[in-house]
């Protein structure tokens, strides 16, 4: 059966699982970043409005099946109440007798919000006793996470054995459509700009965007690895020794296939990410060999703004240096800034990306900023994603 969303669905009456990525940066008990769960608002509402009983539930963080205080979900429920104006209920557990009985005596457009489902590790291990008991809270199964559709786990895969009516929620349809539209034939000039701090994390997307884009701007720490492919001083900063044969195999491939490929030409370099001053401004070819390359310069900047300015599809994932320290955030704002600036179609995802975007405001001037992390990347690879597969995008 081909995918069903929401909205073909009577769920008047009916106890909706809901699963969304309420997997939100939390300090001190306190939410910095609450996009993630403005982004399920439009589905809640739906579920709420049309007289559903809402059983809401997500993971938060990596607590490996223990109860980890600071990845409560407590602090969502709260900001659930106040962007809806209603009470969402807290529930201690995600399974259970005690959940059971809260969710029997809920009432038509009540929403109950279930504790983390990774503080049993039968959620990643995709068990089925697990995926069972998950399944007995609800008649719907519905699921709205995009950031977690690539996760094999019980709650976006195994649960959906267990209830017949399953559907997706308007987050995942708006996701699906606007990659799917904007990459399909992309208008061109195509950019890929792939930063951040790993390459092994990017090869996959590399791989499959080469087939596609006409140039490559690389950022980040990432940026070392190839740097260091071309026999380049990098210093103490961070390289994925291993992957330097790929990062040259990427270039070689790159050349092959006429894609222009950019990297930077200087940095702002560090004795330590957290530090307050810069040790300075340095040309790739003269780098500080005791320092780190924590951000990129601003000759580079100027490279890149050249790059992005003309291009006509731009796809972003991954921040050109360590951001979240202002004294090496210039060369990611600066980037920020010239994509948002730029008239083509700008798609931008993953956490960090996500992060950035909103940390400089710039969410309008995006055409489309995807919550996903791993799974926006592993969709734009092409790959078939579980969570998708298990409500029948593929068939
Ligand atoms: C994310 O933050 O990308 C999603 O919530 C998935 O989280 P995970 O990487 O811990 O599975």
């Amino acid at each position: 059966m081909p995918i069903r969303f929401i909205d073909e669905i009577d769920v008047k009456g009916k106890r909706v699982l809901g699963r969304f990525d309420f997997n939100v940066p939390i300090k001190d008990g306190e939410i910095k970043d609450d996009s993630r769960i403005r982004a399920a608002i439009p589905t809640i509402k739906y579920v709420i409005e049309k007289g559903g009983k809402l059983i809401a539930c997500s993971h938060m963080g990596k607590p490996k099946g223990k109860f980890v205080k600071e990845l409560s979900l407590t602090p969502v429920a709260k900001r659930l109440s106040e962007l809806l104006n209603i009470d969402v209920k807290m529930a201690p557990d995600c399974i259970g007798d005690e959940v059971l009985n809260m969710v029997n005596s809920m009432g038509e457009g009540d929403i109950l919000l279930l504790e983390n489902l990774r503080f049993h590790e039968g959620e990643t291990k995709n068990d089925k006793d697990f995926s069972k008991e998950l399944a007995k809270l609800g008649d719907i199964y519905l699921n709205d996470a995009f950031g977690v559709v690539h996760r094999a786990h019980a709650s976006v895969v195994g649960v959906t054995e267990f209830i017949k009516d399953v559907c997706g929620g308007f987050l995942i349809k708006k996701e699906v459509e606007y990659l799917n539209n904007y990459l399909k034939n992309p208008e061109r000039p195509f950019l890929l700009i792939a930063g951040g701090a790993k390459v092994s994390t990017k090869l996959g997307i590399l791989h499959s965007l080469l087939n596609k884009v006409d140039r490559v701007i690389i950022g980040g720490a990432m940026a070392n690895t190839f740097r260091k492919a071309q026999g380049c001083e990098v210093g103490e900063s961070l390289v994925e020794e291993d992957l330097i044969p790929d990062a040259k195999n990427i270039m070689d491939l790159a050349k092959e296939k006429k894609v222009s490929f950019y990297l930077p030409v200087d940095y702002v370099m560090g004795k330590d990410v957290n530090d307050l001053t810069p040790m300075g401004t340095y040309p790739y070819q003269d780098v500080d060999s005791k320092g780190k390359i924590l951000d990129i310069g601003p000759a580079t900047l100027v490279l890149f703004s050249e790059v992005i300015k003309d291009a006509k599809t731009i796809v972003w994932n991954g921040p050109m240096g360590a951001f979240e320290n202002p004294t090496f955030s210039q060369g990611s704002f600066g980037i920020a800034q010239v994509v948002a600036a730029n008239e083509g179609v700008k798609i931008v995802g993953g956490g960090d990306t996500d992060n950035l975007i909103h940390s400089c405001k710039l969410e309008d001037k995006i055409t489309f900023v995807s919550t996903g992390g791993g799974s926006f990347l592993e969709f734009l690879e092409g790959k078939q994603l579980p969570g998708l597969k298990a409500l029948g995008l593929y068939d």
